[in-house]
């Protein structure tokens, strides 16, 4: 699991794992950011977990940052990464070397509001509904093929917390079910499409 923020993603997949719900482990747990909660949350929960600095830029990692992501992920024997809340942009290399097996929860229903702050564009548009979306993570910016996907509705008097609060409940709930699926081998893709996840 990759993750650069509080962890809010990171805690409901360990809860699940920890109920039985998630036939997976977590093999390591990396941030590109040093003491972000993820990191705290793995740790306590006896998961191996490090921050990796992402190098010289401030959207991707760099060069030597994205081979030394690769040599950890693959030392420690990943089949699949989650991302969750990983704020930087992941291209060709690293995609190359996981193709099809990086997945990413996103705060809106894509392909509405992809990029930064994905609620605070659907507030300002004046959406009424918006939610959070689990997808294979491909070449572009929050464009690859949708697993599943869950509404939030817009309420009046929302702030820019208060939609992503609800949200984040939302995706707490939706990305340890759709990783059982991915993990029970249920989630097929064909093109752009996938099948095999009602949630
Ligand atoms: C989540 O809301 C996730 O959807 C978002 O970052 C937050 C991380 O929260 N991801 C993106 O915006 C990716 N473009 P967390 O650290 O509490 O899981």
């Amino acid at each position: 699991m990759l993750g650069s923020g509080k962890g809010s993603n990171f805690v409901a997949l360990a809860d699940a794992l920890a109920a039985g719900q998630l036939p997976a482990e977590v093999a390591l747990v990396l941030s590109d950011v040093e003491g972000a909660g993820i990191l705290g949350h793995a740790s306590v929960r006896g998961f191996p977990a490090r921050y990796l600095p992402p190098g010289k830029f401030r959207t991707k990692l760099d060069e030597a940052a994205e081979a030394a992501y690769l040599g950890a992920l693959r030392e420690a024997q990943v089949d699949l990464v989650v991302l969750a809340g990983f704020m930087r942009i992941l291209k060709g290399e690293f995609l190359r070397a996981f193709e099809g097996r990086v997945v990413n929860i996103h705060p809106s229903l894509l392909p509405s509001f992809p990029g930064l702050a994905a609620w605070k564009q659907a507030l300002d548009y004046g959406v009424k509904f918006t939610g959070c979306t689990v997808h294979y993570v491909d070449q572009g910016v929050d464009t690859g093929p949708i697993i599943g996907q869950r509404a939030v509705p817009v309420l009046d008097g929302d702030t820019a917390e208060s939609l992503h609060a609800r949200i984040q409940l939302a995706e707490r709930e939706l990305y340890p079910a759709a990783i059982a699926a991915i993990a029970r081998g249920d989630v097929k893709v064909r093109g752009r499409l996938t099948s095999g996840f009602a949630g």
